[in-house]
């Protein structure tokens, strides 16, 4: 037996951290002018939080002191991701057809292994959790098959763990690029996954405490779908019925995007709008 280690905040925090990093550019040619109406606008929403609600001078530094922790913890990604990037996304969705996009979140990880069409994700020997077989297929807007489409999909396991962001679960574990057949098709066999609770004893954890919030998401699937000549597609699955689908810490769920599985079955059409 290996032993078993509970993932820390500060664990999944640096490396989400580092994974954005290593995967994102960060220079944008932002005119001046956008700049200082954005952040115009930031800075009146908090001065006028100041203002209505009467923050104290301890107050104002508590929140200097825990906006310290959180960066000194590595945990900007894991809270823009789940208090802030559900708006981005709206914004995005508004010139978007087809299948609704989600949040993308901190725990993506390209360049997984490519799949065939019918195939079993990467999975420890010994993975727990109960057998879900996903399956469905890809068309463009007008119902004409894309075939060769990528369905990346990764997801947290039966404890709610991601690979790549918890100690002891291999590189790879539980994501992949899975491809689909001349008929657009996919089947995938995976677990389900559990529902996945925010790092809580890190700062952003602290916040949630703190007002007395609870830190979880639902279970889900993440997937990045992309056909050449196509929208790619960024989003997430959730089980009708399953805990939290109605109260997401990240306020990431939409109703096109819950599944309803029947005996471990969960079938799902993905439609993208062509470019
Ligand atoms: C976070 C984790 C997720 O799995 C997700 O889908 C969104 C956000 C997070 O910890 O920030
Ligand atoms: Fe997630």
């Amino acid at each position: 037996m290996t032993a078993v280690h509970t993932p820390t905040a500060a664990d999944s925090g640096a490396s989400a951290s580092a994974n954005f990093r290593s995967t994102t550019r960060s220079s944008l040619d932002v005119s001046p002018e956008r700049v200082s109406t954005v952040v115009t606008a930031v800075l009146q929403g908090v001065h006028e939080a100041i203002r209505v609600h009467d923050v104290t001078y301890p107050e104002f530094q508590a929140a200097k002191q825990w906006l310290m922790d959180l960066g000194e913890g590595g945990e900007w990604p894991l809270f823009l991701d789940v208090f802030v990037e559900h708006v981005v996304e709206e914004v995005a969705a508004r010139t978007q057809d087809g299948t609704k996009g989600s949040i993308l979140g901190p725990y993506y990880l390209p360049d997984q292994q490519r799949l065939p069409s019918v195939t079993t994700l990467p999975a420890r020997p010994d993975e727990q959790g109960d057998a879900l077989v996903f399956s469905g297929q890809v068309t463009d807007l007008d119902g004409k098959p894309l075939s060769g489409a990528e369905l990346d999909i990764w997801h947290a396991d039966s404890q709610g763990y991601y690979s790549g962001f918890a100690p002891d679960i291999p590189a790879g574990n539980l994501r992949g690029v899975v491809v689909t057949d001349s008929e657009g098709r996919f089947e995938i066999t995976t677990v389900q996954p559990a529902p996945y609770q925010i790092p809580h004893e890190g700062p952003t954890g602290q916040m949630i405490d703190a007002a007395g919030w609870h830190p979880w998401r639902p279970a889900h699937l993440h997937l990045i779908v992309r056909a050449p000549g196509h929208r790619t597609i960024t989003t997430q699955l959730y089980f009708a019925g399953g805990e939290y689908v109605d109260s997401d810490v990240a306020e990431a769920v939409k109703p096109e995007l819950v599944l309803t599985p029947a005996e471990g079955r969960a079938v799902y059409h993905f439609v993208l709008e062509a470019t």
